[in-house]
């Protein structure tokens, strides 16, 4: 099992590419990328964003970035754990920034399955395309997107940054090695500790115990986030305590 220090360690640097998550599928495909390298790129001309949506940053200022996780004993089941890592990294990162910038670490909240908040407002989001083979995960594609110099959203986007978030513009280079610190750090935990991983993820989770407004099937739904189970379903309880674990593809938080 591979435990050094070994995610970033590798680079690839691109000025301009479509989508850093499609140039880490197609050198994956040719065998050609290690467990641990990171690919950065200063533009994406196509972003991939969840559910077919485009993620847009911009030029130079935000963070596109895709690591590439070769795992040698996840199982397909546990996959979510990746996404759990992910989130808790990127967690990490911008909660140090607010810290260091006095500002109040606890805003940022992770929601679910794995978009990063600081308040209300989205800060990163993260697509992982994972390959499974034989009841494991033969590869993983962790796709970052980080908002960190950007800073002129419309109100309505509910969207935020790392500068704005902090009032102080940031070293883009400082932030993706904090980040791939802390993607190495929660991927090791993964491996060792997975229950740690879980707890941490729910510590963090937004809107937990308080009622929200999703759809379910389609239909308004209104019940409390409670947790996230190892597959990960969130787990919510409605008004008259009945309480049910749904996926994605039925139970969405209402925008
Ligand atoms: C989301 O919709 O919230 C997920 C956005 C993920 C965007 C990142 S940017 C780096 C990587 N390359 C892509 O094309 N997408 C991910």
């Amino acid at each position: 099992m591979k435990t050094g220090p070994v995610i970033g360690h590798e680079v690839i640097r691109l000025d301009a590419v479509d989508s850093t998550n499609n140039y880490a599928a197609d050198r994956l495909a040719r065998q050609e990328l290690r467990h641990g390298t990171a690919i950065v790129a200063m533009e994406q001309t196509a972003g991939r964003g969840q559910r077919g949506r485009q993620w847009d940053t911009a030029k130079g200022l935000d963070l596109a970035l895709s690591v590439v996780l070769l795992p040698e004993q996840l199982a397909a089941m546990e996959q979510f754990g990746l996404a759990k890592a992910a989130a808790l990294a990127v967690h990490d990162v911008v909660a140090d920034c607010l810290a260091q910038a006095g500002a109040d670490p606890s805003e940022v909240r992770i929601k679910w399955p794995n978009d990063v908040l600081v308040g209300r407002k989205k800060i990163a989001g993260i697509l992982i395309v994972n390959e499974l083979s034989g009841g494991l995960v033969a590869s993983s594609i962790v796709g970052i997107g980080l908002n960190v110099n950007s800073r002129g959203w419309p109100q309505e986007h509910g969207a935020t940054s790392v500068a704005l978030a902090t009032g102080r513009p940031q070293d883009l280079d400082g932030v993706l090695g904090r980040l791939c610190g802390r993607m190495e750090h929660w991927w090791c935990t993964l491996l060792q500790a997975p229950a740690r991983v879980a707890a941490a993820y729910t510590a963090c989770l937004w809107a937990r115990d308080r009622f929200c407004n999703f759809t379910l099937d389609g239909e308004p739904f209104n019940a409390r986030p409670l947790d996230v189970d190892g597959t990960g379903r969130l787990l919510v309880e409605t008004a008259d305590g009945v309480v049910a674990a749904y996926h994605l593809d039925r139970l969405r938080f209402q925008r």
